[in-house]
């Protein structure tokens, strides 16, 4: 009765247990910080809990935005992202359906809706949880 997550999950697999993780943590609004994955790592596996978000980002975003030759702000990189969001999620919005600069109009994803952008926003920028000045 003790096969507690503890051991098989941490001596498993680094990555997708860090990834169930930071999902967990996302949705329990806060785990303590241990352990600090990096930022740069983390992006590459990262991938929206919703499923039809996660299918949407995996054809479209995830090619950029977790692709540091890209020039695109980082999924999950929040220092990448502050000055973003500091625009607004309304000029995010914006620059995602008519593109900005190196950011292609819809970021390829032809079939997203606003609310799927919006969603898709807050998922690479870490705030997916009620944010901060929308
Ligand atoms: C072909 C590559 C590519 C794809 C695909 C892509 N992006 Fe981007 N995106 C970029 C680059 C490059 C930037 C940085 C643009 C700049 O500031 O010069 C960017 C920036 C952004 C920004 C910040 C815009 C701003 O005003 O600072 C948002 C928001 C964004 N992308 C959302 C998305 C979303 C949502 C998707 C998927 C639906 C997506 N991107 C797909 C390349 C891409």
């Amino acid at each position: 009765m003790q096969a507690g997550q503890g051991g098989s999950l941490r001596a498993a697999n680094g990555w997708r247990g860090r990834t169930v993780a930071l999902g967990l943590c996302a949705l329990l609004g806060g785990c303590g910080e241990e352990a600090g994955p990096q930022a740069p790592a983390g992006a590459a596996q990262a991938v929206p809990a919703d499923a039809a978000l996660a299918q949407l980002y995996g054809a479209s975003c995830r090619q950029c935005h977790a692709n540091p030759a890209a020039g695109a702000p980082l999924t999950g990189d929040a220092v990448a992202w502050a000055p973003r969001l500091a625009k607004g999620m309304d000029a995010l919005l914006e620059h995602s359906i008519n593109g900005f600069q190196g950011m292609p109009p819809m970021g390829l994803c032809m079939q997203c809706t606003e609310a799927e952008f919006q969603a898709l926003i807050e998922f690479m920028s870490a705030t997916s949880k009620p944010a901060e000045d929308l």
